[in-house]
């Protein structure tokens, strides 16, 4: 079988189309969707991954601000710029872009951050209540992964779906949305063993490993879906993922390509949380 491949970017454009929709009604409310982002130092990867989300931001009509820092900035000082915009009601959403340097506490900056403007679904209440199934701000890329399976209308249902990678971010809030929606789910991580053994038993392989190529045909399922979060540099400089695209679309039903493929959904699935943000929607 030779997979259908599933564009990230096209099905991006088109929630993105439906989006403006949304961003126009709420400016005849006389709400300006407004996205503060803040990132500190110059790693490149941070700063080419902000660019992307105030791009797309204005794409939609989302009002979008980067708030940049120095390295040496102090965790009070992050802190108090991040009550600021908590108590600035022109404000709907807030991200922290990571990583942050070492000398300041990530998890108390995501904490600092209001549950209602925690855009990136990272602040604890709202992982909370994703785990128990209510209404919460979804972390953007398993969101974003969701949204593409039920694009192309495949069931996780009973289906047994193993997810490679066990990340506050992507891993483990994956397997927890996967569950809510009744799929029976393993996490594999760097020290399972045989992880050849657990890949080749899932309808639906989710790998954000973050080493080129690692997941090639021989550990695959025929007939599987395969969403490939990984974004790694070649040696040439072009963007691939950890699958070994090529050889396992020849194996798969369903296949995700990189780039083109999660990236877009993850920077979409934000701004619908800004949107919902500032529809006033979280508690
Ligand atoms: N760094 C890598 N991915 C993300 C993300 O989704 N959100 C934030 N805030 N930082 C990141």
């Amino acid at each position: 079988m030779v997979a259908e491949i599933i564009n990230g970017k096209d099905l991006a454009k088109q929630l993105r189309e439906e989006m403006k929709e949304e961003v126009k009604q709420l400016t005849k409310q006389g709400i300006t969707a407004h996205l503060s982002v803040i990132l500190i130092g110059d790693d490149p990867a941070s700063h080419s991954y902000v660019n992307g989300k105030e791009k797309a931001s204005t794409e939609v009509g989302i009002s979008s601000e980067i708030i940049r820092m120095d390295t040496t900035i102090s965790e009070e000082q992050l802190v108090t710029k991040i009550n600021e915009l908590n108590n600035d009601d022109s404000v709907h959403g807030i991200l922290v872009q990571l990583p942050i340097p070492d000398h300041i506490n990530e998890q108390r900056v995501i904490e600092s951050i209001d549950p209602k403007k925690d855009v990136d679904g990272f602040h604890p209440i709202n992982i909370g209540r994703m785990m128990v199934g209510q209404d919460a701000f979804l972390p953007c890329t398993p969101y974003g992964i969701m949204t593409m399976l039920q694009s192309k209308k495949i069931q996780v249902e009973g289906k047994h779906v193993v997810v490679i990678g066990r990340s506050n971010i992507v891993g483990k809030p994956m397997g927890q949305l996967l569950l809510n929606n009744n799929a029976t789910v393993t996490y594999c991580h760097s020290r399972t063993k045989d992880l050849k053994s657990y890949t080749k038993q899932a309808d639906i392989l989710i790998v954000a490993i973050g080493k080129e190529h690692v997941i090639d045909a021989s550990f695959i399922k025929d007939d599987a879906v395969v969403i490939d979060v990984g974004v790694n540099r070649t040696a040439e400089g072009r963007l691939t993922g950890d699958v070994d695209f090529d050889h396992v679309k020849e194996k798969a039903s369903f296949i995700t390509p990189v780039p083109k493929g999660v990236g877009p959904m993850t920077i979409t699935m934000l701004l619908k949380n800004t949107i919902k943000a500032a529809k006033g929607l979280k508690q």
